[in-house]
């Protein structure tokens, strides 16, 4: 048993949208979460950018006496994942990728044609076709950047027309002209952006790694003897920039939760120039 919190992290408020699922599966865990909202978007940034913002995001984690880390990033763990475990092998580092790459495999039919959308870093990556190729597919796949998604849905453009333009711009083809059954959403931010593709697409069957990342933190924490038994938690948000953005998009990510709603959580602005000066990163 250990009731110290999980780390999860993204770029932005994206890896927001697994903690809904942590709740439901896990409620006794508690979260401390680190969105880069003042660096967001990682996913057209240089390589060498992203596993230095990463780094010392993980860094951060690790001083707040996490028990995990969730990279719960596709664009993180498509390039810096290896990186962070070996710079931090006494804690359980998880990318999203690989669970959602082996639920693929598992629930695609042979014959099947799997489209990945994502970042420009994550498809350029082909690291779900690396992770998905392990599992010898008998089914195709295609990827497809959509760069455009990431800024509209962290300005909370979303139950918009010019969100399902810029759904169409990117996706009409790939889908439709690639005969897709199948998409997985290989950004974290996407799932809030899942309604629309349903609309858009009806018929697609959609993976959504941010659920999926659970299964494997409930199964990693059970087989360490490492899951919390008690519910007394204060969840804490940390963001590079607390905008109203961010705030309003937990809220909107979190109307139905009654912790949220009594406010058991905690906001915190995180000043990375303040805290680099103060040698906490
Ligand atoms: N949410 C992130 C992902 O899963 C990245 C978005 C971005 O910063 O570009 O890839």
């Amino acid at each position: 048993m250990d009731n110290r919190p999980i780390g999860f992290f993204d770029s932005g408020l994206g890896g927001l949208t697994s903690i809904p699922y942590l709740r439901r599966e896990l409620p006794e865990e508690r979260v401390i979460y680190f969105g880069d909202t003042a660096r967001t978007p990682y996913g057209s940034k240089a390589v060498t950018t992203i596993r230095s913002f990463s780094t010392e995001i993980a860094e951060f984690l690790v001083k707040c006496n996490v028990k995990m880390i969730v990279i719960a990033c596709n664009t993180v763990s498509a390039t810096c994942l290896d990186e962070l475990q070996k710079r931090f092998p006494k804690i359980p580092i998880l990318g999203i990728i690989s669970p959602a790459a082996e639920e693929a495999a598992s629930v695609c039919e042979p014959g099947s044609r799997l489209g990945i959308i994502g970042t420009k870093v994550t498809i350029a990556s082909h690291a779900y076709q690396e992770f998905i190729g392990r599992f010898d597919p008998q089914f195709r796949i295609y990827e497809e950047a959509c760069p455009a998604f990431v800024p509209l849905i962290e300005e909370g453009i979303i139950d918009n027309e010019i969100m399902d333009m810029t759904i169409r711009y990117y996706m009409d083809d790939f889908v439709l002209g690639n005969q897709l059954d199948t998409i997985i959403l290989g950004c974290t931010h996407y799932p809030l952006i899942k309604a629309n593709l349903t609309r858009i697409y009806p018929g697609l069957n959609i993976i959504n790694p941010s659920s999926i990342v659970i299964g494997q933190v409930k199964r990693i924490l059970s087989e360490r003897d490492m899951l919390a038994d008690h519910s007394d938690f204060t969840d804490v948000f940390y963001a590079s920039d607390l905008s109203e953005n961010f705030i309003n998009m937990i809220d909107h990510i979190f109307a139905d939760s009654e912790e949220f709603n009594e406010k058991k959580v905690k906001f915190m602005n995180f000043d990375l120039e303040k805290e680099r000066l103060n040698g906490l990163l």
